[in-house]
C-alpha cells in the first residue's frame, strides 16, 4: 500500500535530479555483474533466470529517470547489504516476533523484500522515501498482491507526512542504508534526531553509509557537494550529540568495510576520495 505524500518541499541534493547517463561517472551501462547468485528474483519474484538481466537493467533505468543517485547508476543496491550486517539474524528474529521495522530511503524496498523472503511477515514493515519508487518496486518484485508492507512518501529532513507522524515512538528497528552520507554533519544529525522520534527504549537504528578511516568533510567534485564522512569514532560522537539533543541514550557499534568486503568492486568508489569505505552500524537505545 502506498500512502499519499504530504509535503511538496524537498531537500534533495541537486545531483539527484534526473541527468544525462552518459555524463555521470557512476552510471555504468552494464550492471550484469550485480546479478550475483541471487535467490530473491528467482524464488520471491518468480523472474526466470534468463529474464533477470533484462529485468534489472530495465528497472534500473526506470529508476534512474526518477532520481540519479550514484548507487542507482552503479546498481550497487542490487548486492544484498542488509543481510550481511553482523546483526541481521537478530533483526530478522525480532521482526519475525512482531517488531515494527521502518526503512528510511527505502528506494525499491529491496531490504524489506529480503526480510519477507527470509520469513518475516510483511505487515510490520514500512518503507519511507522522498520520492515514489514504490510503484516500480512492485513491478520489480512482482508482489503487489502479496507484499503487505506500507510505503510512505516523505522527506525526513522536512515536514513529516501524517503517515510518519503516526509512527513516532512505535518503531522497534529503524533501517537507514546509503542515505545519511549524502549530507554534511549538520543534516546527518538532523536526520538522526528525526529517526530517534520514531523509536522508544529498546529500539535500534541500523544500516550503513559511505565512510572513511579519517572522519572529515569531503568535497565531491562530480556531485558538486560537500559531505561528512564518518569513521567509528565520529559515528559514536554523532549519536552522543543526537542523544543529548533528544534526551535519549544510545550505545553504538560500527564496522568499517572495504568495497570488496561489501561485495562491490573497488573501482566503484574511484570517483570519490582516496580510502573511501563503508561504515556499517547499529545504535541501540537501552531499555
Ligand atoms: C542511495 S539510495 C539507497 C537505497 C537503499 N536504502 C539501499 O541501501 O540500497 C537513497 C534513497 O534515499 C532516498 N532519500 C534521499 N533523501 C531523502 C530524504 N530527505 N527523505 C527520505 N528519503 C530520502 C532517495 O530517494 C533514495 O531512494
Amino acid at each position: 500500500m502506498v500512502l499519499p505524500k504530504a509535503s511538496p518541499e524537498y531537500s534533495e541534493p541537486e545531483y539527484a535530479k534526473p541527468q544525462d547517463r552518459a555524463k555521470a561517472p557512476y552510471y555504468h551501462s552494464n550492471i550484469d555483474h550485480r546479478l550475483v547468485p541471487e535467490e530473491l528474483l528467482e524464488k520471491y519474484s518468480h523472474v526466470a533466470r534468463e529474464q533477470q538481466l533484462e529485468h534489472i537493467h530495465l528497472i534500473r533505468d526506470k529508476t534512474w529517470d526518477i532520481r540519479a543517485y550514484p548507487c542507482i547508476g552503479l546498481g550497487s543496491w542490487f548486492t544484498p547489504q542488509l543481510s550481511r550486517l553482523p546483526v541481521y539474524d537478530d533483526i530478522l528474529r525480532h521482526v519475525k516476533e512482531g517488531a515494527v521495522l521502518m526503512d528510511i530511503g527505502t528506494f525499491l524496498g529491496h531490504d524489506l523484500r529480503r526480510l519477507a523472503f527470509d520469513g518475516a511477515s510483511s505487515d510490520k514493515l514500512y518503507g519511507v522515501d522522498i520520492v515514489n519508487h514504490f510503484d516500480i518496486s512492485y513491478e520489480f518484485f512482482r508482489d503487489r498482491d502479496r507484499f503487505k508492507g506500507q510505503f510512505i512518501q516523505s522527506d525526513i529532513l522536512s515536514t513529516l507526512s501524517p503517515g510518519l507522524i503516526a509512527l513516532q515512538g512505535k518503531v522497534d528497528i529503524v533501517l537507514v542504508s546509503q542515505v545519511l552520507h549524502q549530507w554534511d554533519w549538520g543534516n546527518q544529525v538532523k536526520a538522526a534526531e528525526t529517526m530517534v522520534t520514531f523509536t522508544k527504549p529498546g529500539s535500534w537504528i541500523v544500516g550503513n553509509q559511505i565512510g572513511n578511516p579519517v572522519a572529515q568533510d569531503v568535497h565531491l567534485k562530480s556531485l558538486s557537494t560537500t559531505v561528512w564522512r564518518h569513521n567509528l569514532d565520529s559515528f559514536a560522537k554523532m549519536f552522543e550529540a543526537v542523544g543529548t539533543a533528544t534526551s535519549s541514550r544510545w550505545e553504538t557499534q560500527a564496522w568499517l568495510r572495504t568495497f570488496p568486503e561489501m561485495g562491490w568492486d573497488a573501482k566503484d568508489g574511484a570517483w570519490m576520495e582516496p580510502n573511501v569505505c563503508v561504515i556499517e552500524f547499529v545504535a541501540r537505545r537501552p531499555l
